[in-house]
């Protein structure tokens, strides 16, 4: 049977690609952290759709814990016919005032284990000459963040990365769907402490379920790049076409905390 391993499954958007997958009949190896919360959404999947679902908790920051999963999938003879990297977390404020272990920890979970796990799955499809891989970027991928500059960098990783992985597995069956939300309602902006950024205070953010259904089925076409919502499409665009300096002063101001 086939799988989607998908990473940051514990809540918000994670949780809702596992529900999109398994309304499309696929039970998922889910990931994250909090145990009792993958064990939760494993038997809400297994009553509402019948599919039985794998959960593992793993902090994914680490070598050895992203070793340990592809072990289990190898030990329970799991067919990860789907990758979903959607683990990922936010830091915000000036750079020197953040303490450095925190964008390191960011800079592992964004960065590290999203690539680890590429690695790590990648034989098995291409053995199959099939897989789909959706790596979760952003849509501050496309333009540098300034108050947030190690997180916007992070995903412009995840987007170079991706895409570039998308081009070397052409003919090979396999595709790789870069995923970027704007600003989404979830455990994130608490989490990564940007509530009180002026991009977000007091504005209405995505649905977590919308983006999750338009990502699996970017996903599942092998879509290259998939950006949720006309205002991030038009935001991800207009970055590619504005001076750099400009759309620096723009981001700057968009990114300023809200005056109390
Ligand atoms: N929400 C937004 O506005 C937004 C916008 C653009 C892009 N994104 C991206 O979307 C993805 C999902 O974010 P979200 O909005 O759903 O945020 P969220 O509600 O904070 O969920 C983050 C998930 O990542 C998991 N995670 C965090 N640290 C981990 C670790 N060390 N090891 C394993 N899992 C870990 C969390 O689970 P545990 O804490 O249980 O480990 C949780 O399941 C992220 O990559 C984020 O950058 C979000």
């Amino acid at each position: 049977m086939e799988f989607a391993l998908i990473t940051g499954a514990s809540r918000g958007i994670g949780t809702e690609l596992a529900r999109e997958m398994a309304a499309v009949g696929v039970p998922s190896i889910l990931v994250a952290r909090a145990e009792e919360e993958l064990k939760r959404l494993s038997d809400e999947i297994e009553s509402d759709f019948g599919l039985k679902c794998k959960w593992l908790s793993c902090d994914l920051t680490l070598d050895e814990e992203r070793r340990n999963l592809f072990r289990f999938c190898e030990e329970h003879a799991l067919d990860v016919a789907y990758l979903i990297n959607n683990a990922g977390f936010g830091t915000y404020g000036e750079f020197v005032d953040i303490p450095v272990s925190r964008n390191l920890s960011l800079i592992e979970l964004n960065i590290s284990a999203l690539t680890h796990l590429c690695y790590l799955f990648l034989p098995s499809m291409l053995a199959k000459g099939k897989g789909r891989i959706m790596n979760v970027a952003s849509v501050a991928a496309f333009m540098p963040g300034p108050n947030a500059a190690v997180y916007f960098a992070s995903k412009a990783y995840v987007l170079n990365f991706s895409e570039a992985l998308h081009q070397e597995l052409k003919g090979k069956g396999i595709t790789v769907t870069t995923l970027c939300p704007g600003p989404t309602e979830s455990e994130f902006m608490k989490v990564s402490g940007m509530e009180n950024s002026s991009m977000v205070h007091g504005k209405k953010l995505d649905d977590a379920r919308k983006v999750a259904k338009k990502g699996v089925s970017a996903m599942r076409k092998g879509q290259r790049v998939y950006i949720y919502g006309i205002i991030n499409k038009i935001l991800a665009y207009s970055a590619k076409w504005t001076p750099r300096s400009i759309g620096l002063s723009i981001t700057a101001m968009l990114q300023k905390p809200v005056k109390k």
